[in-house]
């Protein structure tokens, strides 16, 4: 299945499930000073979740373009080093505003991805925060899960919240296990870093606002937030272990191959990644510069440059990937 199909094939199921497509917003957050980029797709509904702004709908779905290069959520330096970290990505979303909840988010989520995408359940792994009971029984009696691929984990990687202030709340994350040819373990094991076992989806419970001294309002309504990264879902449904394997990708490695020496496989993923990072932050009004967000695109366009150099690519060509007319 092609990304694009797979992108409206998520639309579509959150559409008859009654959910309103809401248009990607910028990379840059308007209004939002706490935050450098777009980091999530609830970032535009932030107000929302909040009760700020009352919207004519209670669900939502989107693709959102997300940036995670400083800030909290900041997965530069990762790229590059696995097949599964990028900068720029897009995040495929569905979210309640004090509609559904955990029940109803955990069966729409399981119910897309073995139903519509028709995943093999076996490598299926699910992970809940701590003490969050609720969650574990609807995995265990309600969807099924054994036990055994159940996990819980602490508030490091199963308490989502989308800055250091802000809505925030338990989550549980759903694994695809790429097999056991590709080195990592399950999450939560010592090697859980690896590529083997791929987070696919997150689906969190907002229920909080952090304020500055930590304190944790409640929100006005439980809500729900989720997910899933597109080129990592792709790589799933095109049977590839590397997110740069997907068709996405291929026009631009190519492209890049073209004007380079042969080089290690990294410094290809790291250039592909930074040119859609830098092109999609320009198309969105950021310019290179010593501050805030331009600093944050000058280092993604330097970084992109160190690892031309390794690969012998000329600067001028480097910069005809970027702006190709
Ligand atoms: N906002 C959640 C995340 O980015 C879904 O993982």
């Amino acid at each position: 299945m092609k990304t694009n199909e797979i992108r409206e094939l998520f639309i579509r199921y959150f559409e008859d499930n009654g959910h309103q497509a809401v248009e990607s917003s910028p990379l840059v957050p308007g209004n939002d000073p706490t935050l450098l980029f777009t980091n999530a797709g609830m970032v535009q509904f932030k107000d929302v979740f909040l009760g700020n702004d009352d919207r004519a709908y209670s669900r939502a779905v989107s693709s959102q373009r997300c940036l995670r290069a400083g800030g909290k959520h900041n997965d530069l330096e990762n790229v590059g080093y696995t097949t599964r970290h990028h900068t720029f990505f897009e995040m495929l979303g569905n979210f309640s505003f004090g509609d559904y909840f955990k029940e109803e988010a955990i069966h729409l989520a399981w119910n897309f991805i073995t139903e519509e995408l028709k995943l093999d359940k076996d490598r299926l792994w699910v992970t809940i925060f701590e003490d969050d009971d609720e969650a574990a029984s609807i995995w265990l009696d309600q969807i099924g899960i054994q036990s055994d691929r159940l996990v819980r984990m602490g508030k490091e990687s199963n308490f989502w919240s989308m800055g250091d202030t802000g809505p925030c709340g338990p989550c549980s994350e759903i694994f695809y296990d790429h097999g056991s040819d590709i080195h990592g373990g399950p999450p939560g094991s010592k090697d859980e870093d690896g590529d083997r076992f791929v987070e696919i989806w997150n689906l969190v419970f907002m229920q909080f606002d952090r304020q500055d001294d930590g304190t944790m309002n409640p929100l006005p309504k439980p809500s729900v937030d989720t997910g899933m990264g597109l080129e990592r879902i792709a790589a799933v449904m095109q049977n590839v272990h590397s997110n740069y394997d997907i068709d996405l990708f291929q026009n631009l490695l190519s492209a890049i191959k073209n004007i380079s020496n042969q080089g290690d496989d990294s410094h290809y993923r790291v250039i592909a990644d930074h040119i859609r990072s830098t092109a999609f932050l320009i198309a969105d009004g950021v310019t290179p510069g010593n501050e805030g967000r331009g600093y944050v695109l000058r280092r993604i366009i330097r970084r992109a440059l160190r690892h031309g150099y390794e690969l012998e690519i000329q600067t001028p060509f480097f910069f005809s990937l970027i702006f190709p007319f």
